[in-house]
């Protein structure tokens, strides 16, 4: 009989892990403690921006016309015990406040719920980016308080989906890392991910410890990447340089690569900066801090990228922001998702703010959550209107949307035709061309 899978937690991770179960065939059942956001998902709505995730979603929603009816939600913990033969837990660990570690508060709570609840023979398969450790502790936790005691097994399967391309990340894995207790761990995961192991998703078992440190590794290594970039970003501004150019020769080489080398305001977002520092405390208290201290290193790089993009605009209204209209084009902290949390862009704009400036902010999908979180910062409801009287834009979160924009005709309305691209995205020639003067991140300014 074909496996039932619950998802715990539906958040990005789990509302996008619960279509794409139901998407492989199988019955899936997921929970969230928010009941707002179970009766949203039931009705076939996403509580977020993401492409092509409410299509999954309506494609399995039972109760939706026309769908195969193989996804429901709810909130009970019972009906999740009695339900699922694999129990994915994906819920959330945030940065503690006021520390670098983790909050495994929602891990620990979803482990302390289910764990009762399962009274028969099931599989629990860890998602949540947590520290190195935790999955033995919560092996332990599940033998002791699961009425099915042994015959409850833990894996833990680390999630590497990109916000903007969750689906295609969660169907099409470019790997699928399997950290495992016992052989039936594995048995069911490659039964789960049958389909895309036989696509090609390269499938590699390894043990607890092994499969958490591969996530935290992997966002260590890609925000490593970016602040490369960006230090050789301030070197070319220091030397006259163009750190753009310099990114596609040295990407060229295939042992560096394309990837993750645009430079510009940084990383922002849920992910990499509170996993980087996270990765920091646990090494620190495992005692071997000084493996990751270039980390700090990293992080500061990144973190003086948003305070220079301040500096540039500040030079490029005169020297201060009183009186001064700055528009921000974006807010999101990539584009095609609508999440701000740690937003390069939308930090920029606080400061501007703070330090009085007259700031208007576009974003085509995350003005709701930015209007949350930066309430006093002004909002458009258009990239034209959001310029309209500033003496510079900022050009922040590379949505494409930014790269149609007309610069002739938005010349018209700005008071000042002065951009800056924090992205490097933009094509300068088409912008100096129409009468801009535009300035990027560690490239030459003529
Ligand atoms: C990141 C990882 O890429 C995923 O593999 C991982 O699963 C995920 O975190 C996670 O831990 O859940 P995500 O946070 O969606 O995914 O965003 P990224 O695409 O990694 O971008 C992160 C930030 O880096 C963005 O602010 C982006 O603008 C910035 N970035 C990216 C650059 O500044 N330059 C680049 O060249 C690339």
């Amino acid at each position: 009989m074909a496996l039932k899978i619950t998802v715990i937690g539906t958040g990005y991770l789990g509302a996008t892990h619960a279509a794409a179960m139901a998407e492989l065939g199988f019955e899936v059942l997921g929970l969230d403690v928010v009941p707002e956001k179970i009766e949203m998902l039931s009705r076939g709505k996403v509580p977020m921006y993401e492409p092509g995730l409410e299509e999954l979603l309506r494609k399995h929603v039972a109760g939706i016309e026309g769908s195969t009816g193989r996804l429901r939600f709810t909130t009970s913990w019972e009906e999740v015990g009695e339900f699922g033969d694999v129990h994915f837990v994906c819920v959330n660990t945030p940065q503690k406040h006021g520390e670098y570690a983790c909050d495994m508060s929602f891990v620990e709570s979803a482990f302390a719920a289910l764990a009762p609840q399962l009274r028969r023979p099931a599989l629990v398969v860890g998602k949540s980016t947590v520290p190195v450790g935790s999955a033995a502790r919560l092996a332990e936790l599940l033998a002791d308080l699961a009425p099915a005691g042994r015959d409850v097994e833990l894996a833990w399967n680390p999630e590497f989906l990109r916000e903007g391309f969750a689906v295609q990340d969660t169907l099409q894995p470019d790997r699928i890392v399997v950290g495992i207790g016992g052989e039936r761990g594995e048995k069911l995961l490659r039964e789960v991910y049958a389909i895309p192991i036989a696509e090609g998703s390269p499938f590699v078992v390894a043990d607890y410890p092994t499969a958490e440190l591969v996530k935290t590794a992997a966002n260590s290594f890609l925000a490593t990447k970016i602040s490369f970039i960006n230090a050789m970003a301030e070197v070319c501004e220091a030397a006259d340089g163009d750190v753009a150019k310099l990114a596609e020769a040295i990407g060229h080489d295939e042992r560096i690569g394309k990837k993750f080398l645009r430079a510009g305001i940084g990383f922002g977002g849920g992910c990499l900066p509170k996993d980087i520092r996270a990765f920091m405390a646990r090494a620190g208290e495992l005692g071997a801090d000084q493996a990751l201290t270039f980390l700090r290193e990293v992080d500061s790089i990144n973190m003086r990228r948003r305070a220079h993009m301040v500096e540039l605009a500040r030079e490029t209204v005169g020297g201060s922001f009183l009186g001064q209209r700055v528009a921000v084009l974006g807010a999101s902290f990539k584009p095609d998702s609508d999440d701000v949390r740690d937003s390069p862009a939308l930090n920029v704009a606080g400061q501007i703010h703070l330090q009085g400036g007259q700031v208007t902010v576009y974003d085509p999908k995350g003005m709701e959550n930015a209007r949350r979180v930066f309430p006093t910062l002004t909002y458009a409801p258009s990239a034209p209107e959001a310029c309209r009287g500033a003496h510079v834009v900022l050009h922040l979160t590379e949505w494409g949307e930014f790269r149609e924009l007309d610069p002739a005709a938005l010349a018209e309305v700005v008071a000042e035709p002065r951009i800056l691209d924090g992205r490097n995205a933009l094509d300068a020639a088409v912008w100096r061309a129409a009468g801009w003067t535009y300035r990027a991140m560690g490239r030459p300014r003529v």
